[in-house]
């Protein structure tokens, strides 16, 4: 399906939602969602105990993904608050290839609180960044990885067309236990191809 930010309608409970890109203003807000999804999930590469950038920082970074035409930071919250002040309840990433051999492949990174699972959110949100990949003139190809045993997290990806490509063996480990994760890519057309 395909969602272009933004992006207003309901979630599939009904509740308003919005989609759109994120800004600097929105780096306090969009830190606490992540640091909320790092502890709800075992999910992530990044887990609790890793620091995440200050808000100076994550304001730069947010900025960069802004100006670069490989990059796009795209959150979901409900409409009302303005940016800055709007809780985010999820979140995509996709971070383009910086030299010039890699800059048409986007990886792709996303979550969403707890509190708005299995409301449609996920989907919309995947639905939007690879819509946005697709428009891209530079973008051919999005790729992910995922842990083995994230069963709806696959499951998902799937059925927006990504094709599993490998297992990244023993990629992860915590809690003394290694875990496989599967590597996952999509191609997303575009002028290179
Ligand atoms: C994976 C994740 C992003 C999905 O977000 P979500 O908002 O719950 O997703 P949706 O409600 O759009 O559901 C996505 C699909 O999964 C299915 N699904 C959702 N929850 C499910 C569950 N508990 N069991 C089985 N299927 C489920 C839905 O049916 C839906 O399929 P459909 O679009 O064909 O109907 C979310 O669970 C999450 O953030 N998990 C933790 C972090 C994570 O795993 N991130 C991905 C790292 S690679």
């Amino acid at each position: 399906m395909y969602v272009n930010v933004p992006w207003r309608g309901p979630d599939r409970a009904g509740r308003p939602l919005e989609l759109r890109e994120a800004d600097r203003r929105d780096a306090a807000r969009y830190l606490e969602h992540i640091a909320l999804i790092v502890a709800e999930t075992p999910f992530m590469l990044q887990g609790p105990e890793d620091a995440l950038p200050d808000i100076g920082e994550e304001k730069d970074i947010l900025e960069e993904y802004a100006r670069r035409v490989n990059c796009v930071c795209i959150v979901a919250a409900r409409p009302g608050p303005p940016p800055g002040k709007q809780p985010i309840l999820g979140s995509v990433t996709l971070i383009g290839g910086r030299g010039k051999r890699t800059a048409h492949a986007a990886d792709l990174s996303m979550g969403v609180n707890r509190v708005g699972w299995g409301r449609g959110v996920g989907g919309l949100l995947l639905d939007a960044a690879l819509t946005w990949a697709r428009e891209s003139p530079i973008l051919t190809r999005v790729s992910l990885s995922v842990y083995s045993e994230n069963r709806v997290a696959t499951a998902l990806y799937r059925s927006r067309g990504f094709v599993e490509e490998g297992v990244l063996r023993r990629y992860a480990k915590w809690e003394g236990r290694y875990d496989d994760l599967i590597g996952m890519g999509i191609s997303v057309g575009g002028a290179g191809d």
